[in-house]
């Protein structure tokens, strides 16, 4: 059965703007979606209107059932103190529709598994002490319940150290193929971590007396999943998000090879990331979950230029950014794109305005002055061009 992707996003009003579709044409096939813009152009916003739709299509409604369902509750319930709260629902639903690439409701109504999510711009693993092992019945449901993705990644210790537990009790009533499984597990998770940490040698290792997992690194250094940096924290919490949900779905579907179907959103990828990691994440992302479309919110230009399977979408054009403009340089892109008025830095614009103006007016003392104040930031050719153009000045050759 197929999934239905997003094939056309129809905005009606995202606060900034009103009116008008993302991209202009449906796509037609599938394609992830990146929408870029100036802060304050709508992009946080239309992640949170698609990500409310598809929660509730998660729980078996249309857009239209869930406005009157919560039309139908605030008419009943007149006093009740979240009528305020249903009443914003409504009007939050109203400001998009989605066009789905086939019209396939029962996918969702069917209950098929489906990872459908919503990463919020500012993400950090906060891993919960993990005490003892759960029954492992109940852990699932109580993980299944957690649609939130910052409650869910504070359980994936727990769900690591379940996993190595039973591995165990696995081996001791010889279950080969669980414990296959299991060790499939460890290795992509070990793999991954080497990926995301840029350290292909590193090592994932289980202390059973306290529960813990450490990750040691090439060059011995010990670390766990909470002291984690900043950006590999940011990054990990949706890979483990997404690793964990689709281990749920292929032991539910009793198949470890199945690759679950769904829509991720994700704003601002690029939080904390040095520009290499940026430029890594959605091909590693979209690798590891080739069945799931994610539609993501950035003002990277690494991440706009690193998958070809997108269609960017900039906010504040109203218009699909064209892909020999992903293609070109990221220079060209900062120009063409992110409005930038040169390829230079700040400092070096300064430099060239003051060299120009120096140079109109013949003024020899004023580059002597540019070479001296800008001594650190100058190039060598920089150096020489303008010396040479102080020579030319003074032989009265410059003009
Ligand atoms: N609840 C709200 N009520 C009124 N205006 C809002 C509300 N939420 C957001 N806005 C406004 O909507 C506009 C779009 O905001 P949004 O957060 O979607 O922008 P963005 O493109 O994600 O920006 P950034 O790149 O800075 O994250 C902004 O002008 C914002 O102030
Ligand atoms: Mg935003």
């Amino acid at each position: 059965m197929n999934f239905p992707y997003i094939n056309q996003i129809i905005v009606h009003n995202c606060y900034a703007s009103k009116g008008f579709n993302i991209p202009k044409e449906p796509l037609g096939v599938f394609k992830h979606i990146v929408l870029t813009g100036k802060n304050g152009s709508g992009k946080t916003t239309i992640l949170n209107r698609i990500g409310l739709i598809l929660n509730y299509l998660q729980d078996g409604k249309t857009k239209e059932q869930a406005i009157r369902s919560l039309a139908d509750s605030i008419n009943i319930y007149k006093n009740n103190p979240t009528r305020s709260s249903w009443e914003q629902s409504i009007s939050e639903l109203k400001d998009i529709d989605i066009i789905f690439l086939n019209n396939n409701f029962e996918y969702f109504s069917n209950n098929e598994p489906s990872i459908n999510l919503f990463f919020k711009a500012h993400r950090r693993i906060e891993l919960q002490e993990v005490k003892t092992v759960t029954i492992e019945e109940d852990f699932l449901s109580t993980l299944n319940k957690h649609k939130n993705t910052d409650d869910f990644t504070k359980l994936f210790k727990q769900y690591l150290v379940n996993k190595k537990v039973y591995e165990a009790f696995d081996y001791m009533g010889n279950k080969t193929s669980k414990i296959n499984q299991s060790q499939l597990f460890f290795s992509n998770l070990k793999d991954i971590l080497g990926n995301v940490l840029e350290d292909k040698g590193l090592e994932l290792v289980f202390v059973q007396e306290s529960f813990e997992f450490y990750i040691i690194l090439s060059d011995g250094r010990k670390i766990t999943f909470n002291n984690l940096s900043e950006g590999f924290s940011a990054f990990l919490s949706v890979v483990m998000d997404l690793l964990t949900r689709t281990d749920l779905i292929r032991k539910q579907k009793d198949d470890f090879q199945y690759q679950p179907n769904g829509i991720v959103l994700i704003d601002e990828p690029e939080t904390h990331l040095h520009l290499s990691m940026q430029y890594n994440m959605l091909p590693l992302l979209s690798s590891l979950f080739p069945n799931i479309q994610f539609i993501i919110a950035t003002h990277s230009p690494a991440v706009i230029s690193s998958l070809e399977n997108t269609m960017v979408y900039d906010l504040t054009s109203k218009n699909e950014v064209a892909d020999d403009i992903i293609g070109s340089s990221y220079s060209e892109l900062m120009i063409n794109h992110f409005g930038l008025t040169n390829e230079y830095s700040p400092i070096v614009s300064k430099i060239f305005e003051e060299v120009n103006i120096a140079a109109k007016n013949k003024d020899t003392e004023a580059l002597r002055s540019v070479l001296a104040k800008y001594e650190t930031f100058l190039t060598p050719a920089l150096k020489l061009d303008i010396e040479f153009l102080l020579i030319k000045i003074k032989n009265g050759c410059h003009d």
